[in-house]
């Protein structure tokens, strides 16, 4: 007996959404099913699930879908929409047999209630009576198998092929009706049942007499008020109940745009009854259309809105049951979409809310050297993107965002931003007409650099104000430059700006102060005296002053300076013969030049005081310094000369004496004592000295003879003789020691 049990669980899951719809006008049977099958499905069927849906509150008696026979079909064996009869619930006595004896009417089997058409219920308006398949059982109006029916024929451990065979071969019975019914015994009991429940009782009756209500042949049913049913002639007008099925439609909505959208939903049942669909759009703003297709071209729509759309298929003007979708329209584009300003790390963005709306912004950032992109979430019309790159091409797209991932058209802007300073800037600060300067590369990116150079007014200080505004400029991709024909003696801003964006946009410049040395002095001329010292010079490009000095090695605590405005400078009180240099420092403000150097000695005075001091063969010279040079460490030079031997020797001295040693006996030296310094020499000074003698004697006898007698006897011709010989020995022995005299012959 599991079998009929699987069939009431079949039924009772198929089942679709059905709708009542009472008409209150007054037409025939038939027109009332015309109009049901135009306006509705059909004229309504009963079954035990139904009932209690309509048979509460009826107000009339309304003609359902029920008619003794279709073009000669069994008797009560279908109803209009071609169901099987399985719900009856007759006003006792109904319907009236054709007959006027009395018998025994029993509702005998329902053969509707059994197998095959039981279950092939269609969903299609062609009554399927084919033998049943698989699917048969699966075709039904809810679509799919039942999953108990699986469990089940798991649990009975047969297939549905087992299932179909059983069932055909089983006569079934359901508890509502009773197919066998016995006998007269029974009768009394039900002829004076008249509550509802009949129905689920077996029914045979005996009628006592037909009732006042005479057979009729053609026959269709009325559902009474009360809820029981009765058979009436079919051409009374009355009121009548239709029924349809609840619409279940696609709807889908495509091609959206910021102000339009197109949408398409599916055929309303029995189509061809459908006047045409109703397409409601709520929103910010609601339309209305009629439409006979089945797609609309829905405009004037606000972008960036949420929207309802309803399409309501209209069936004789009633509205079946509506198409829901909800979409968002694009939002549009932001407008004039701009970057306000950039620093090296940051851009700060800026728009004009689009038309419409939008929950929120989002901005994709998209670095065009290197593809990273980047997004940000911006809540308002501004938004400052960070964590930039400096010098790097931006490109950054700005889209109005509804619904979290619903994106709107974009807007784009591309901008740098700004390359940042250049490092380790320096400046060379040693020529006079011309300034070095280098630095390494900014980080990030850059396209060249711009290098300015200014002059400054000469009592503008070097500091941050310096800048190089109208200054002259050149544009390098090197990483140094060298900036000349400067004036010299010049103080100058250097200002080196990374550029980007084909050298139109500079990054921050760095600035470094930066000179050029003032000329040095050329001296045209230095006069020298013995204690004085005279120069000029001259001088090109700027200068404030000169700084003169003068120094010399010759003795302690030399050095003097001074200060000038002239081009030339006497130093004054100087030492005779000493070796002096001078410095001359142009200076031009602060900024001084390299030295002009020049050396020099004074002129010499000569020594004084002299004098020769004789030791034997020694001769000690010594003398005071001029009086011009006292104090200092001068040089001289010694020179003797003997007029005997001719004899010349020259000996250098930076002391006041100096001795000759082992010189030649009985010889006269003289010598002269100068001051040297460098070429220059002091009238010299000179003394002379004779060494010791050694002496050696050199006899000579004079013989005279003369013709006068006597005459060699006298002293005159003796002192004559002496005197010639005297002066003939004096002119060769000069400058050595000598003597002459006469000596008495006897005596020797
Ligand atoms: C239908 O007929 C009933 C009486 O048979 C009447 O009371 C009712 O008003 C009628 N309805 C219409 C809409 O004519
Ligand atoms: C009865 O049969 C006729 C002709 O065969 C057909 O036109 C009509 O629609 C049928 N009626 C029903 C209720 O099936
Ligand atoms: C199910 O039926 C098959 C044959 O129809 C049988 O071989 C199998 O043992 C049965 N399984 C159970 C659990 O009864
Ligand atoms: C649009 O229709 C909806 C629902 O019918 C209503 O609540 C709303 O006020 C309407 N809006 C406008 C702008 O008419
Ligand atoms: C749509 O059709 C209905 C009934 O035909 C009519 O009342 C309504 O005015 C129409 N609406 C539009 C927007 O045409
Ligand atoms: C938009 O609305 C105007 C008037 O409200 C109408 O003339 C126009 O046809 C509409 N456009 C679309 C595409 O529906
Ligand atoms: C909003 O977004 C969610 C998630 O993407 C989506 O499921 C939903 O359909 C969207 N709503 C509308 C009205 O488009
Ligand atoms: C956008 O810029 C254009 C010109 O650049 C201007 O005419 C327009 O008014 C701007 N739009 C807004 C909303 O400011
Ligand atoms: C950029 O401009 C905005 C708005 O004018 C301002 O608030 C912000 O401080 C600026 N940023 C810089 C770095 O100048
Ligand atoms: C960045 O975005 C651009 C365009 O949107 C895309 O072509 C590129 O592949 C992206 N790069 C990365 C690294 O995601
Ligand atoms: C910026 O991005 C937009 C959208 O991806 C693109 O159309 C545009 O050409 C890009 N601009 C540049 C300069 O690459
Ligand atoms: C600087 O620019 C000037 C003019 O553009 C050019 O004559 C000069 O050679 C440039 N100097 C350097 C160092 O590049």
């Amino acid at each position: 007996m599991k079998t009929p049990w699987l069939i009431l669980l079949l039924s009772s899951v198929v089942w679709a959404e059905e709708q009542y719809y009472p008409q209150s006008n007054n037409i025939t049977w038939d027109k009332a099913r015309l109009y049901c099958q135009q306006c509705f499905k059909e004229l309504t069927t009963i079954t035990s699930r139904n009932v209690h849906l309509i048979a509460n509150n009826l107000s009339a008696d309304y003609w359902i879908g029920l008619r003794r026979s279709y073009n000669g079909t069994l008797p009560w064996s279908k109803w209009s929409n071609e169901d099987p009869v399985t719900y009856q619930n007759w006003y006792p006595g109904h319907p009236v047999p054709n007959t006027e004896k009395k018998q025994p009417i029993c509702p005998t089997t329902q053969t509707p209630l059994t197998s095959t058409t039981t279950i092939t219920t269609t969903s299609t308006s062609t009554p399927t009576t084919t033998t049943m398949e698989t699917s048969s059982f699966v075709a039904n109006k809810s679509g799919d198998m039942c999953p108990i029916l699986v469990d089940i024929l798991d649990c009975l451990n047969m297939t549905y092929k087992d299932l179909e065979s059983t069932v055909n071969s089983y006569t079934i019975t359901t508890p509502k009706t009773t197919t066998h019914s016995t006998l007269p015994t029974s009768t009394t009991t039900y002829s004076t049942q008249t509550t509802p429940q009949s129905t689920t009782v077996s029914s045979c009756i005996l009628e006592p007499e037909p009732d006042p209500d005479v057979y009729i042949e053609d026959s269709c049913v009325v559902l009474l008020s009360f809820g029981m049913w009765k058979e009436k002639v079919c051409n009374i007008s009355r009121p009548f109940i239709c029924y349809d099925d609840r619409f279940f439609g696609q709807i889908n909505y495509f091609n959206v745009m910021k102000n339009n959208v197109s949408l398409s939903w599916s055929a309303g049942p029995s189509a061809k009854n459908i006047s045409h669909y109703r397409v409601e759009i709520t929103g910010d703003y609601n339309q209305t259309f009629n439409k006979t297709g089945l797609s609309a071209e829905i405009g004037n729509l606000t972008s960036g809105t949420l929207y309802r759309a309803q399409v309501f298929p209209v069936k004789c003007g009633r509205d079946l049951n509506p198409q829901n979708i909800s979409f968002y329209t694009l939002p549009s584009a932001v407008m004039n979409l701009t970057v306000l300003n950039v620093t090296t790390v940051s851009a700060f963005l800026s728009w004009n809310k689009p038309d419409g709306n939008q929950d929120f912004y989002l901005v994709i950032v998209e670095d065009l050297i290197y593809g990273n992109n980047q997004t940000a979430k911006c809540p308002n019309k501004q938004c400052g993107i960070t964590d930039l790159t400096p010098g790097v091409l931006y490109n950054f797209t700005v889209f109005a965002v509804v619904n979290q991932t619903t994106y709107g058209v974009p807007s784009s802007y591309s901008a740098y931003t700004n390359p940042s300073e250049v490092k380790n800037l320096k400046t060379g600060n040693n020529e006079s007409n011309a300034i070095e300067a280098t630095w390494e590369n900014p980080n990030g990116y850059h396209s060249s650099f711009n290098v300015c150079i200014k002059e400054l007014i000469s009592n503008e200080s070097i500091s941050s104000e310096c800048n190089c505004n109208e200054g002259s400029c050149n544009i390098t991709n090197s990483m140094s430059i060298r900036m000349t024909a400067l004036s010299s003696g010049t103080q100058y801003c250097l200002c080196v700006t990374a550029l980007i964006n084909s050298d139109t946009q500079p990054g921050k410049t760095v600035v470094s102060s930066a000179f050029t040395l003032p000329n040095t002095v050329s001296i045209t001329s230095l006069v020298t005296y013995s204690t004085s010292m005279s120069v000029n010079w001259t001088i090109e490009g700027k200068y404030t002053k000169f700084h003169v000095k003068i120094e010399t090695t010759d003795f302690q605590n030399s050095l003097r300076s001074d200060d000038t405005k002239d081009c030339y400078y006497n130093f004054a009180s100087l030492m005779a013969a000493v070796r002096y240099t001078i410095t001359i420092i142009t200076f031009n403000g602060a900024l001084e030049s390299d030295p002009a150097k020049v050396i020099d000695y004074t002129r010499p005075t000569s020594a004084r005081s002299p004098k020769a001091t004789v030791n034997k063969m020694n001769i000690t010279v010594s003398w005071e310094a001029p009086a011009d040079s006292v104090g200092a460490r001068i040089n001289y030079t010694v020179k003797y000369h003997t007029p005997f031997w001719n004899e010349d020797y020259t000996l250098n001295t930076s002391d006041t004496h100096l001795t000759f040693p082992n010189l030649r006996s009985g010889t006269t030296y003289d010598f002269n004592i100068t001051v040297v310094a460098g070429n220059l020499t002091s009238n010299p000074v000179s003394t002379s000295a004779q060494t010791e003698p050694v002496k050696k004697m050199l006899s000579l006898v004079m013989l005279c003879s003369s013709a006068n007698k006597l005459e060699c006897a006298t002293n005159t011709t003796q002192e004559e003789l002496y005197s010639k010989l005297y002066n003939l020995t004096a002119g060769k022995l000069d400058g050595v020691y000598w003597k002459l005299k006469w000596v008495d012959r006897k005596n020797h």
